[in-house]
């Protein structure tokens, strides 16, 4: 079933793939080790989110920012040397699970929702940074970061039934 050809079946065949399939605690290990990550990374997007949309009016949106931000990559680092050790275990599998790849597609909106914030309405930050509302923009942008990283984090879940 791992083998094969194409990256997919080298992933399958690797000394790695092999222990995560055969050891006894590496794959909850790094399954632990994932979700520690994105609790790490959504926690600090949605309490980012949040402030935007209007909870704490005082706190600086900038300064939230600046430390939530270090978090957030920290969550990153976590998740995805974890999630491609995971990936690895059964590379056809999930490759072919639509649960899977909508999960993929969903981190990639939400990437690109970040990018958009922050290269557009966020470099106006200074004139709704504390006690002013956000623009619409900025909270329309939160509360689809919001739905996004929930609905990643329901696939990731059902991913073991599907
Ligand atoms: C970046 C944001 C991500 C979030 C929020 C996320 C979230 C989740 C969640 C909630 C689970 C279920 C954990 C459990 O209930 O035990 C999960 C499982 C999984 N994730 Fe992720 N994930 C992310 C990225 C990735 C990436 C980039 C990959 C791989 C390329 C990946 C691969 C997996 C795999 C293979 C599982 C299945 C584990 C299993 O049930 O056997 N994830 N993820």
């Amino acid at each position: 079933m791992q083998e094969g050809a194409g990256l997919l079946g080298w992933l399958g065949s690797t000394a790695l793939a092999d222990a995560m399939r055969t050891s006894l605690w590496l794959y909850p290990i790094v399954e632990i080790v994932h979700i520690a990550g994105f609790t790490l990374l959504v926690g600090a997007i949605a309490m980012f989110d949040l402030r935007v949309l209007g909870w704490s009016r005082s706190l600086p949106v900038d300064q939230l920012g600046r430390f939530l931000l270090p978090w957030s990559a920290a969550g990153l680092l976590l998740i995805v040397p974890a999630g491609l050790m995971m990936f690895s275990a059964h590379p056809h599998d999930f490759a072919s699970n639509r649960v899977f790849l909508l999960k993929l597609s969903l981190i990639a909106a939400a990437g690109i929702n970040a990018l958009l914030f922050h290269t557009g309405v966020y470099r106006t930050v200074a004139a709704w940074n504390a006690e002013r509302t956000a623009p619409m923009t900025a909270r329309l942008q939160a509360l689809a970061s919001l739905a996004l990283w929930i609905t990643v984090i329901c696939c990731g879940r059902l991913l073991a039934y599907t």
